[in-house]
């Protein structure tokens, strides 16, 4: 194991031999905590370093989402793999939504033990190697973009899914477009299309899985526009924080842009995918209560750690005559827009018509001022960033 830290948690004194047994080590390598409250209390505060944490069939799913949960904001390279000796069915993908790495299902044979322990290994040295600074072991990048605002009907998606093909045109490079609206995102509807898979099939792609692999989970859209996101389903649960940052981690590595159509809520998924944007991008009309949104949330994300420098501000509808001007609101919040797109009945009309409206009226106004932003963006934004290691914004003590 070279030194690698895996715990057993749970069940009786005979599972962590059988962890060991897994890993090819010996049988005394795997050290055992009987509970989750006591891995919990090993890990707070970084008190120990566990690698991959590994709960035996006793524990229940809500007890592995619990500690999955809690490792993110702990100790957010440790994997927490769950052993099952039932058959799992229906509980997978509620148990990848709540951050568990992988599940082991025993009924299956014994086979998938090692070879989930070892990717849960695998992932760890990747974290690891990133929170070190040195960007995991796969190269290059790609630059995430959250487009948000706390007031609902601003124009988020409009501008995400115009934006992703305006950057995938004008970049001549490969761009992914995440719908996080896991009820009823529109994302698709944009394109008339559907997604082919969900968000959680991402979620459980391999460590390490290659670009194309990645790309392949998506739904094409339009020339260079990749498109995750899941059918519009009132019953789902959200992701939890852990299993998005796996995802966006996963496209950035695929993809020169990733652009996330953020919804208007600070859910525990939604402040994950903050988090982990290198550019923010609030969204406002020109009216009082737009402006009033963008500017609360502009404080929120400083309280929650987002720096100023990762805000970018569009102003949609920017030219309607309603006695406040884009400069007016400049002054009022102390702001620097970055992008300004005008209204037009243009745009309910390419969504009429089932035709992105950046492909479908190229010449025209709207298109314009999201090429200008589109050029802005990547100008200001260097082409390799390395994964933040700044606090986790979901990890605010839920
Ligand atoms: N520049 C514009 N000119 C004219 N209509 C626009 C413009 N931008 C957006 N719209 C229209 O405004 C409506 C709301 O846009 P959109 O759905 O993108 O907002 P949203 O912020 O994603 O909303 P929600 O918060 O509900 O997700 C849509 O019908 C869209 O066609
Ligand atoms: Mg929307």
């Amino acid at each position: 194991m070279n030194g690698r830290r895996v715990i057993a948690v749970g069940g009786s004194m005979t599972f962590p031999p059988e962890v060991a047994r897994a890993l090819g080590a010996a049988p005394d390598a795997v050290s055992w905590l009987p509970s989750i409250a006591s891995a919990q209390r090993a890990m707070a505060d970084g008190q120990e370093r566990f690698d991959v944490v590994v709960l035996a069939p006793s524990v229940t799913d809500d007890e592995a989402i619990a500690l999955a949960d809690f490792a993110a904001r702990e100790s957010p390279a440790t994997a927490v793999v769950l052993v099952r000796d039932t058959p799992v069915d229906g509980a997978f993908p509620r148990l990848i939504r709540g951050g568990v790495r992988d599940v082991v299902d025993l009924t299956k044979g014994r086979s998938e033990f090692p070879d989930a322990l070892r990717r849960a290994l695998d992932r760890t040295s990747v974290m690891r190697g990133s929170a070190n600074g040195n960007n995991g072991s796969h190269g290059s990048t790609g630059t995430i973009v959250s487009i948000f605002s706390t007031k609902g009907g601003t124009g988020k998606t409009f501008l995400a899914c115009n934006l992703a093909a305006a950057l995938a045109d004008r970049s001549g490079s490969r761009v992914a477009l995440v719908d996080l609206d896991h009820d009823l995102g529109d994302v698709f509807a944009y394109f008339r299309a559907e997604p082919s898979r969900t968000l959680v099939e991402v979620a459980t792609l391999e460590e390490g899985a290659d670009s194309e692999a990645i790309a392949g989970l998506g739904t094409p859209l339009v020339s260079g526009v990749v498109g995750f996101g899941s059918r519009p389903d009132p019953r789902a649960e959200p992701l939890r924080g852990a299993a998005v940052a796996r995802i966006l981690n996963a496209l950035r590595e695929a993809f020169a842009f990733t652009i996330v159509d953020a919804t208007s809520e600070y859910s525990d998924h939604v402040l994950a995918a903050l988090d982990l944007s290198d550019v923010v991008c609030l969204v406002s009309g020109l009216d009082a209560i737009g402006v009033r949104h963008m500017s609360i949330a502009m404080h929120t994300l400083a309280n929650l750690g987002v720096p100023r420098d990762r805000l970018r501000f569009v102003i949609n509808r920017a030219d309607s005559k309603v006695d406040l001007t884009v400069e007016d609101i400049e002054r009022l919040i102390g702001i620097r827009v970055d992008g300004r797109i005008p209204s037009s009945p243009l745009v309910a009309q390419s969504i009429n018509r089932g035709r992105l409206l950046w492909l479908d009226q190229r010449r025209s106004d709207v298109a314009k001022g999201i090429q200008v932003f589109a050029d802005r963006l990547r100008s200001s934004v260097a082409p390799d960033q390395v994964v933040s290691t700044k606090r986790r914004l979901w990890a605010r003590g839920s």
